[in-house]
């Protein structure tokens, strides 16, 4: 007999648990070296002007703060938004832009709108895990499109060109840290407006830029096919939980109407919050600052990987964001390898992870991020033993 009364609807069986959040209960031990998560670095958040604000906040628009709102957003926040956009390279109008729930919100709403059972939708290889996750339930089926170091080959988009959209990372993608160049940028777009295949541009990290911005967002090239997400977590705090959608009109009203049923509007007294502490013009001080630290993160995980994986794995140096993806020689799984490192003090998330059809079983994704530079250092060469180790082993298993 049926334990329970519930009879679960059948998207629940796409329903999938993070491999990342499972890790993370590991990951709680005392002492671990943590490259494994995804989390912005808690020593950068900007907590003194965000105490001041809300205290500005609760004193000057505290009726307005605390209540219901529409579920656009802060009329000052869509607008600060179209602006910063514009600098971007991404010339939008504020009634364009949709405050969410995070990004993520943004996944989930657009999925709503496109996806559904015997469809597809296009991600790279690899992609982002959580939009894995956001597009499940809605029982489509995910397909890869085929990447290089560059980002996805314009030339292969025509092989997924069924799909209801292709999803792309164009800064500094978790996870492997690479940047769409100018030329390739143009490139997609062009197809994909060729193909019609609207394009979900995810951009949380093209703040993070260590030396330079990345270029326009692909958005800019094709305004009309393209549905663009941004967030504050990664440029401010992640527990604010804010981020926006840029979408053509007839998507935008849709994404509106969606995002209206799902929790009528986002956190006011966060919209405030964010208003208040963006005009008083700190944010670029703040991203200096968060720049700096996560540029040291950055050379200090380059340096430890030449000195002891150089003969052990493949990577490209990341030109912002929070993360580097290694290759493995191929006899070695990183899932496998995962409770024998946090057995020895260091976690990582295995590359397997962000992998809609294909897997990588010899990649895997390191943090730059949570751990100050002696630690990173620490815990790659406690990295390179372990597969050292696992190679030899297999050697002599061989012989
Ligand atoms: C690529 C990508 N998209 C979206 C998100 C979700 O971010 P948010 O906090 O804005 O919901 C993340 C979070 O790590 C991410 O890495």
């Amino acid at each position: 007999m049926n334990p329970t009364a519930f009879r679960l609807a059948q998207r629940t069986s796409r329903l999938t648990p993070s491999m990342i959040r499972e890790l993370m209960k590991l990951m709680g031990r005392p002492g671990l070296v943590s490259l494994g998560g995804g989390l912005p670095s808690a020593d950068g958040f900007p907590a003194e002007p965000l105490r001041e604000a809300s205290q500005r906040v609760l004193a000057q628009t505290p009726r307005e703060a605390l209540q219901y709102g529409t579920t656009e957003g802060l009329p000052a926040l869509r607008e600060w938004v179209a602006q910063r956009l514009l600098q971007r390279g991404l010339a939008i109008h504020a009634a364009q832009v949709l405050i969410t729930s995070g990004s993520q919100q943004g996944l989930d709403l657009v999925a709503k709108l496109l996806l559904e059972g015997g469809t597809q939708v296009a991600v790279e290889s690899p992609t982002y895990l959580g939009a894995l996750q956001a597009f499940a339930p809605y029982e489509a089926d995910a397909v890869e499109v085929a990447c290089d170091e560059a980002g996805p080959l314009p030339e292969r988009l025509h092989e997924v060109a069924d799909a209801r959209a292709l999803y792309l990372l164009p800064n500094f993608q978790n996870p492997t840290g690479r940047c769409i160049p100018q030329a390739r940028r143009v490139q997609i777009a062009a197809q994909a407006q060729a193909l019609g295949l609207p394009l979900i541009e995810d951009d949380p990290y093209g703040d993070l830029w260590f030396d330079r911005a990345p270029p326009a967002p692909v958005a800019a090239h094709w305004p009309q096919g393209t549905v663009y997400l941004g967030s504050f977590s990664k440029i401010l705090a992640p527990g604010l939980r804010l981020g926006y959608a840029v979408a053509p009109a007839p998507v935008y009203d849709l994404l509106v109407q969606a995002k209206q049923a799902a929790d009528l509007h986002s956190g006011m007294f966060a919209q405030h919050l964010v208003v208040d502490l963006l005009h008083t013009g700190m944010l670029d001080t703040h991203l200096d600052d968060v720049r700096a630290r996560y540029r040291l993160g950055r050379d200090a995980m380059a340096q430890a990987l030449h000195t002891h994986m150089r003969d052990l794995a493949t990577w490209q140096v990341p030109q912002g964001g929070m993360f580097f993806w290694l290759t493995l020689p191929r006899q070695i799984d990183a899932a496998r390898l995962l409770p024998l490192a946090i057995e020895q003090g260091v976690s990582f998330v295995p590359g397997v992870a962000f992998f809609a059809t294909t897997p990588m079983h010899h990649a895997l994704r390191l943090s730059f991020v949570t751990e100050p530079a002696e630690r990173i250092a620490q815990g790659v060469a406690t990295l390179a033993q372990l597969v050292r180790r696992a190679l030899a082993n297999q050697s002599g298993q061989a012989q």
